[in-house]
């Protein structure tokens, strides 16, 4: 759990403290689909262990997917969203092209002094997001970073193409990385990318090559489209190098590795990496079989399910290891730091951060109201008389709170520090404009 803050000069390390998933209550099973599709449970399992996935509902979004494993995530870490100082949001199926999904995230969660993006780096991106919170939080720019996989893949797919639709579900993982001072947690980190391979899995239309348009719709360019066995080369050979080459840069043996959790696109490419990695198979973590192919969140969503299995024990080493579109790859080794994580928090807690996310909904809408109806109350900006001098009062004071929205905890430039000298003015211009000759 996200303990005592380590100082910045000391040894720092970026440890997981929280966890949590969501995933839709709609299960569609191989059978419902073999009744829309021409295809079958045999064919869907021995190609790629798939039984059955879930489903957004009308109601469920990428958005809401994330939010739900978010506040899982924060009540295992025992942290409250406003010390949260980053929130990154991995996904290729964003709620918007903009916002970012992170700000809806942010601000729904009521994280008040965090900064917030998305990352979209096809399935590898929780792994590509954990890389970038571990190095914010060991450089000492944060001190926690809420990492969430969020996907909604069904709705980008083509329900009446079998090739596709028959191996992608929907779903949320997320984790918190805090900072620490014992050495434990995300040790070491690769990332790889081959854009020469970005056809090979593609949404190729909406975006600004394609935008939407009735030909683009009735071509179908707004779904999913891959070429499955480039994709399956490509990951069969880049998914076992990517998690030697992690294990080799926490200066680790392959052996030292007690669990694996592989993206889970197909079982029959994680049974490559086993053989080829020489390990026994029980060190690879696998539910593909419930959930499909969950893109950026079946690595968050795999760990969740490892830690309730007791399969993650203190001083466990592990590699997360993704690939996918781009093409990219990612591995991280990662050292358990938490001691029991099965431990389940006190149930007031959820009563608490109930009253917070309520809080934090009265926040958002306050500040949604007084962004609406500011200028009708208290006139145009450069207004005279009374009107005008409130209005300019206020706005200053509107200033003064945005800046007070930074942490009172940042570090505060040394007292003994010389004064700045006053900047050298220029010399006023003529009446045509010309700066006088020095
Ligand atoms: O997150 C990364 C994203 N994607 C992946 O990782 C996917 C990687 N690729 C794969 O997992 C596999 O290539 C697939 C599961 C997509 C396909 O398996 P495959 O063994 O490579 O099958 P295939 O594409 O070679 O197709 C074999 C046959 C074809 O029929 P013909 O042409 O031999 O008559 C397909 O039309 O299987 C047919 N087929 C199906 N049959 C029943 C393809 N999809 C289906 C289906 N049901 N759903």
């Amino acid at each position: 759990m996200a303990g005592s803050i380590p100082p910045l000069h000391g040894p720092r390390y970026a440890q997981i403290s929280g966890w949590g998933m969501a995933v839709p209550e709609k299960v569609v099973s191989n059978a419902d689909l073999a009744r829309t599709v021409d295809t079958n449970d045999e064919w869907i399992v021995s190609h790629t262990g798939i039984k059955e996935r879930r489903v957004a509902g009308d109601k469920e979004s990428t958005f809401s997917l994330a939010v739900r494993a978010a506040r899982e995530a924060l009540l295992v870490a025992g942290l409250q969203p406003s010390r949260l100082d980053l929130v990154i949001v991995a996904t290729v199926t964003p709620e918007y092209f903009f916002p970012s999904t992170a700000c809806l995230v942010q601000d729904a969660i009521g994280a008040a002094f965090a900064g917030a993006y998305d990352l979209s780096a096809g399935c590898s991106g929780f792994v590509y997001a954990l890389n970038q919170a571990a190095s914010a939080v060991r450089s000492g720019s944060a001190e926690h970073v809420l990492v969430i996989g969020s996907e909604t893949l069904t709705r980008i797919i083509d329900w009446s193409d079998r090739n596709s639709c028959v191996l992608f579900g929907d779903g949320a993982g997320a984790v918190v990385v805090s900072a620490c001072a014992e050495r434990c947690g995300i040790m070491a980190s690769v990332l790889g990318s081959d854009g020469s391979g970005g056809d090979l899995l593609i949404v190729p239309g909406g975006g600004s090559r394609t935008p939407p348009s009735h030909e683009m719709v009735d071509r179908g360019d707004q779904f999913l489209k891959m070429n499955g066995r480039e994709v399956y080369r490509f990951a069969a050979t880049v998914m076992p190098r990517a998690t030697e080459a992690a294990v080799h840069k926490a200066g680790w043996q392959l052996a030292d590795l007690s669990l694996i959790i592989p993206h889970q696109a197909n079982a029959r490419i994680i049974d490559a990496a086993i053989k080829r990695l020489n390990l026994p198979s029980d060190r690879f973590f696998i539910n593909i079989d419930r959930y499909g192919n969950t893109s950026s969140a079946s690595i968050p969503i795999a760990l969740c399910e490892a830690i309730a299995a007791g399969r993650v024990n203190q001083g466990d080493r592990m590699v997360f290891v993704g690939f996918g579109a781009g093409l990219t790859w990612a591995a991280a080794a990662v050292e358990w730091g938490v001691p029991e994580p099965t431990k389940p928090r006190p149930w007031y807690l959820r009563w608490v951060a109930e009253i917070w996310y309520f809080l934090a909904g009265v926040r958002s809408v306050a500040r949604r109201t007084e962004r609406h109806f500011y200028d009708r109350v208290m006139g145009p900006e450069g207004a005279d008389g009374v009107r005008g001098e409130l209005r300019q009062r206020t706005d200053r004071l509107r200033l003064k709170i945005a800046g007070s929205t930074q942490r009172s905890t940042q570090p505060k430039p040394p007292k003994s520090l010389p004064a700045p000298p006053p900047p050298k003015q220029d010399p006023p211009n003529d009446d045509h404009g010309n700066t006088p000759p020095k």
